[in-house]
Protein backbone atom coordinates (compact mmCIF):
# COMPACT_ATOMS: atom_id res chain seq x y z
CA UNK A 1 0.00 0.00 0.00
CA UNK A 2 1.12 3.27 -0.94
CA UNK A 3 2.24 6.44 1.22
CA UNK A 4 -0.22 9.08 0.23
CA UNK A 5 1.31 12.62 1.88
CA UNK A 6 -1.53 15.11 1.41
CA UNK A 7 -0.87 18.86 1.97
CA UNK A 8 -3.80 20.30 3.45
CA UNK A 9 -5.17 22.99 5.28
CA UNK A 10 -5.35 22.26 9.48
CA UNK A 11 -8.15 21.07 10.16
CA UNK A 12 -9.32 22.52 14.02
CA UNK A 13 -9.61 18.91 15.90
CA UNK A 14 -10.69 18.72 19.56
CA UNK A 15 -9.28 16.74 22.29
CA UNK A 16 -12.56 14.21 21.96
CA UNK A 17 -12.47 12.19 19.41
CA UNK A 18 -13.46 9.01 18.47
CA UNK A 19 -13.92 6.43 21.23
CA UNK A 20 -11.04 4.05 20.21
CA UNK A 21 -8.20 6.95 18.96
CA UNK A 22 -7.94 10.54 20.40
CA UNK A 23 -5.45 12.74 19.11
CA UNK A 24 -3.49 15.49 20.70
CA UNK A 25 -2.83 18.86 18.45
CA UNK A 26 0.61 19.55 19.70
CA UNK A 27 0.67 23.40 20.48
CA UNK A 28 1.58 25.92 17.89
CA UNK A 29 2.43 23.50 15.05
CA UNK A 30 2.80 25.17 11.75
CA UNK A 31 2.60 24.53 8.04
CA UNK A 32 3.81 23.17 5.87
CA UNK A 33 2.31 19.57 7.19
CA UNK A 34 2.16 16.32 6.06
CA UNK A 35 -1.03 14.01 6.40
CA UNK A 36 -0.29 10.39 5.41
CA UNK A 37 -3.43 8.88 4.77
CA UNK A 38 -5.17 5.90 7.09
CA UNK A 39 -6.14 2.88 5.16
CA UNK A 40 -7.77 -0.36 5.98
CA UNK A 41 -6.35 -1.34 9.27
CA UNK A 42 -3.15 -3.16 8.96
CA UNK A 43 -2.15 -5.79 11.26
CA UNK A 44 1.13 -4.54 12.36
CA UNK A 45 3.09 -7.44 13.82
CA UNK A 46 2.54 -11.36 14.79
CA UNK A 47 3.70 -10.36 18.33
CA UNK A 48 3.44 -13.09 21.00
CA UNK A 49 1.40 -11.98 23.99
CA UNK A 50 3.41 -10.83 27.13
CA UNK A 51 2.32 -13.16 30.03
CA UNK A 52 1.28 -11.42 33.01
CA UNK A 53 -2.02 -9.64 34.12
CA UNK A 54 -4.40 -10.91 32.13
CA UNK A 55 -7.38 -8.52 30.46
CA UNK A 56 -10.47 -8.61 28.47
CA UNK A 57 -10.63 -5.98 25.81
CA UNK A 58 -13.79 -4.42 24.29
CA UNK A 59 -14.51 -7.60 22.12
CA UNK A 60 -14.43 -9.84 25.50
CA UNK A 61 -11.47 -11.37 24.38
CA UNK A 62 -8.67 -11.98 26.95
CA UNK A 63 -5.50 -10.44 26.18
CA UNK A 64 -2.37 -10.48 27.64
CA UNK A 65 -0.90 -7.38 29.14
CA UNK A 66 1.84 -6.76 32.07
CA UNK A 67 2.48 -3.31 33.68
CA UNK A 68 5.97 -1.91 32.83
CA UNK A 69 7.11 -0.22 35.07
CA UNK A 70 9.11 3.25 34.02
CA UNK A 71 12.66 1.33 33.66
CA UNK A 72 11.31 -0.88 31.67
CA UNK A 73 9.62 1.23 29.07
CA UNK A 74 13.29 3.04 29.42
CA UNK A 75 15.01 -0.46 28.04
CA UNK A 76 13.11 -0.29 25.57
CA UNK A 77 14.83 2.87 24.20
CA UNK A 78 17.86 3.24 22.61
CA UNK A 79 18.88 5.87 24.64
CA UNK A 80 17.56 7.77 27.48
CA UNK A 81 19.07 10.74 29.01
CA UNK A 82 18.88 14.96 28.86
CA UNK A 83 15.11 14.60 30.01
CA UNK A 84 15.15 12.67 25.55
CA UNK A 85 14.80 9.16 25.20
CA UNK A 86 15.74 8.15 21.88
CA UNK A 87 13.75 4.87 20.13
CA UNK A 88 12.62 2.99 17.35
CA UNK A 89 9.52 2.14 15.75
CA UNK A 90 8.53 -0.04 12.70
CA UNK A 91 5.23 0.60 11.43
CA UNK A 92 2.92 -0.65 8.56
CA UNK A 93 2.24 2.08 6.41
CA UNK A 94 -0.21 4.10 5.35
CA UNK A 95 1.56 5.81 8.98
CA UNK A 96 -1.52 7.59 9.09
CA UNK A 97 -0.10 10.57 11.12
CA UNK A 98 0.38 14.41 10.48
CA UNK A 99 3.62 14.97 10.35
CA UNK A 100 4.37 19.12 11.00
CA UNK A 101 7.39 21.51 11.38
CA UNK A 102 8.07 22.55 15.32
CA UNK A 103 7.47 25.75 16.23
CA UNK A 104 9.71 26.10 18.92
CA UNK A 105 12.56 23.82 17.89
CA UNK A 106 13.75 22.31 15.22
CA UNK A 107 12.70 19.43 13.52
CA UNK A 108 9.50 17.49 12.02
CA UNK A 109 7.77 15.61 14.44
CA UNK A 110 4.68 13.87 15.03
CA UNK A 111 1.38 15.87 15.32
CA UNK A 112 -1.79 13.75 15.38
CA UNK A 113 -2.44 10.31 14.98
CA UNK A 114 -5.01 9.18 13.01
CA UNK A 115 -6.98 5.61 13.76
CA UNK A 116 -6.77 3.04 10.91
CA UNK A 117 -3.61 4.14 10.55
CA UNK A 118 -0.30 2.02 11.15
CA UNK A 119 0.60 4.46 14.06
CA UNK A 120 -2.48 4.33 15.73
CA UNK A 121 -2.33 -0.33 15.24
CA UNK A 122 1.22 -0.05 16.55
CA UNK A 123 0.01 1.88 19.51
CA UNK A 124 -2.93 -0.55 20.73
CA UNK A 125 -1.00 -3.63 20.04
CA UNK A 126 1.79 -1.77 22.65
CA UNK A 127 0.09 -0.25 24.60
CA UNK A 128 -3.60 -2.12 25.13
CA UNK A 129 -2.28 -5.67 24.03
CA UNK A 130 0.96 -5.92 25.55
CA UNK A 131 2.90 -6.00 22.59
CA UNK A 132 7.02 -5.71 22.78
CA UNK A 133 8.76 -2.28 21.66
CA UNK A 134 7.82 1.14 21.57
CA UNK A 135 4.90 3.40 20.45
CA UNK A 136 4.28 7.07 19.02
CA UNK A 137 3.04 9.92 20.47
CA UNK A 138 2.18 13.29 19.36
CA UNK A 139 5.31 15.57 19.94
CA UNK A 140 8.05 13.37 18.83
CA UNK A 141 10.40 14.05 16.62
CA UNK A 142 11.67 12.06 13.59
CA UNK A 143 15.14 11.90 13.44
CA UNK A 144 15.93 9.30 11.05
CA UNK A 145 13.75 7.10 8.50
CA UNK A 146 15.08 3.35 7.91
CA UNK A 147 18.72 4.40 9.32
CA UNK A 148 18.96 7.78 7.40
CA UNK A 149 19.47 10.75 9.48
CA UNK A 150 16.94 13.82 9.26
CA UNK A 151 17.36 15.24 12.94
CA UNK A 152 16.40 18.99 12.82
CA UNK A 153 15.20 18.68 8.93
CA UNK A 154 12.25 20.21 7.36
CA UNK A 155 9.08 18.48 5.81
CA UNK A 156 11.38 18.81 2.27
CA UNK A 157 13.98 17.06 3.57
CA UNK A 158 11.64 14.38 5.86
CA UNK A 159 8.59 13.50 4.39
CA UNK A 160 10.46 12.37 1.03
CA UNK A 161 12.33 9.38 3.09
CA UNK A 162 9.10 8.18 4.60
CA UNK A 163 7.61 8.01 1.07
CA UNK A 164 10.63 6.20 -0.60
CA UNK A 165 10.68 3.59 2.00
CA UNK A 166 8.76 0.03 1.73
CA UNK A 167 5.52 -1.26 3.44
CA UNK A 168 6.95 -1.26 6.96
CA UNK A 169 9.41 1.58 7.79
CA UNK A 170 11.82 1.81 10.61
CA UNK A 171 11.35 6.18 12.43
CA UNK A 172 13.93 6.75 14.78
CA UNK A 173 12.09 9.15 17.45
CA UNK A 174 13.22 11.37 20.04
CA UNK A 175 10.39 12.55 22.96
CA UNK A 176 10.99 14.70 25.91
CA UNK A 177 9.65 13.53 28.96
CA UNK A 178 11.71 16.32 31.11
CA UNK A 179 13.64 18.97 28.59
CA UNK A 180 10.87 21.61 27.81
CA UNK A 181 8.74 21.66 25.65
CA UNK A 182 7.62 18.52 28.03
CA UNK A 183 5.27 16.67 26.02
CA UNK A 184 1.98 14.84 26.24
CA UNK A 185 0.90 12.40 27.93
CA UNK A 186 -1.05 9.27 26.96
CA UNK A 187 -3.92 8.24 28.87
CA UNK A 188 -5.14 4.78 28.18
CA UNK A 189 -8.58 3.33 29.98
CA UNK A 190 -8.49 -0.17 30.35
CA UNK A 191 -9.85 -2.59 30.19
CA UNK A 192 -11.84 -0.69 27.46
CA UNK A 193 -8.69 -0.09 25.80
CA UNK A 194 -9.89 3.62 24.69
CA UNK A 195 -6.65 6.50 24.74
CA UNK A 196 -5.74 9.95 24.56
CA UNK A 197 -2.93 12.02 24.33
CA UNK A 198 -3.11 14.90 26.53
CA UNK A 199 -1.55 17.83 28.19
CA UNK A 200 -0.34 18.01 31.57
CA UNK A 201 -2.60 18.85 34.21
CA UNK A 202 -5.76 18.26 32.43
CA UNK A 203 -8.46 17.00 34.79
CA UNK A 204 -8.93 13.50 34.67
CA UNK A 205 -12.88 13.80 34.69
CA UNK A 206 -11.95 15.35 30.99
CA UNK A 207 -9.39 12.58 30.01
CA UNK A 208 -12.46 10.52 30.95
CA UNK A 209 -14.88 12.31 28.74
CA UNK A 210 -13.08 12.46 26.05
CA UNK A 211 -12.79 8.59 25.82
CA UNK A 212 -16.25 8.39 26.32
CA UNK A 213 -15.10 6.28 29.74
CA UNK A 214 -18.17 5.48 31.55
CA UNK A 215 -17.05 6.37 35.42
CA UNK A 216 -19.59 6.83 38.06
CA UNK A 217 -19.34 9.56 39.84
CA UNK A 218 -20.96 9.88 43.85
CA UNK A 219 -18.82 12.59 45.31
CA UNK A 220 -16.69 15.32 44.22
CA UNK A 221 -14.42 15.55 46.76
CA UNK A 222 -12.51 12.40 45.92
CA UNK A 223 -13.36 9.96 49.13
CA UNK A 224 -16.55 7.91 48.15
CA UNK A 225 -14.57 5.71 45.71
CA UNK A 226 -16.71 5.09 42.73
CA UNK A 227 -14.22 7.23 40.16
CA UNK A 228 -11.18 5.30 41.60
CA UNK A 229 -8.93 4.33 38.71
CA UNK A 230 -5.72 2.49 39.72
CA UNK A 231 -2.60 3.36 37.44
CA UNK A 232 -1.09 0.16 36.47
CA UNK A 233 2.33 0.60 36.59
CA UNK A 234 2.57 2.66 39.34
CA UNK A 235 0.05 1.31 41.46
CA UNK A 236 -1.27 5.24 42.37
CA UNK A 237 -4.90 5.64 42.71
CA UNK A 238 -5.98 8.26 40.83
CA UNK A 239 -9.05 9.68 42.05
CA UNK A 240 -11.02 11.06 38.36
CA UNK A 241 -13.27 13.36 40.38
CA UNK A 242 -10.91 15.83 41.24
CA UNK A 243 -7.75 15.48 40.38
CA UNK A 244 -5.42 15.92 37.01
CA UNK A 245 -2.73 14.63 34.99
CA UNK A 246 0.37 15.18 36.73
CA UNK A 247 2.85 17.41 35.50
CA UNK A 248 6.33 15.30 36.65
CA UNK A 249 4.36 12.00 34.36
CA UNK A 250 7.66 10.80 32.26
CA UNK A 251 5.98 10.50 29.24
CA UNK A 252 8.28 7.39 28.46
CA UNK A 253 5.52 5.32 29.60
CA UNK A 254 1.67 5.80 29.35
CA UNK A 255 -0.61 6.38 31.73
CA UNK A 256 -2.81 3.29 32.79
CA UNK A 257 -6.13 3.27 34.24
CA UNK A 258 -7.32 0.31 34.92
CA UNK A 259 -10.71 0.83 36.63
CA UNK A 260 -11.54 -1.63 39.48
CA UNK A 261 -12.69 0.17 42.48
CA UNK A 262 -13.85 -3.15 44.06
CA UNK A 263 -10.41 -4.89 44.02
CA UNK A 264 -9.47 -1.37 45.98
CA UNK A 265 -11.34 -2.83 48.41
CA UNK A 266 -14.69 -0.16 48.09
CA UNK A 267 -16.95 -3.01 47.38
CA UNK A 268 -19.62 -1.24 49.95
CA UNK A 269 -19.33 2.34 48.63
CA UNK A 270 -19.23 1.98 45.21
CA UNK A 271 -22.20 -0.47 45.28
CA UNK A 272 -25.38 0.77 43.77
CA UNK A 273 -27.99 1.88 46.47
CA UNK A 274 -31.07 -0.26 46.20
CA UNK A 275 -33.99 2.03 47.32
S1 LIG B 1 -16.69 10.40 42.60
FE1 LIG B 1 -16.38 9.94 44.70
S2 LIG B 1 -14.27 9.56 44.82
FE2 LIG B 1 -14.56 10.38 42.82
Amino acid sequence: MLLAPLVQPAPTLPLVGSRTAHQLRVPGTRAPEARVACGPTLALFGFAAVAGLGLADRKGRRTARRALSKDEWRARCSNSSGGQVTFDVSVTKPLGVELREFPDRPGVGVAQIMPGGGVSNLNEQVLVKGAEGMWVLEGDEVVAVNGAPCAGGDMDSVVPLIGAADATVTLTLVRNWLKTPKGPIKVVFLPSGDSTSVNRTTPLSEVARSCEEQVRYGCRGGHCGSCWHQEISTGKVFKLCCESVPTNWDNTMPLILKADPQKLGLEDISAPSLV
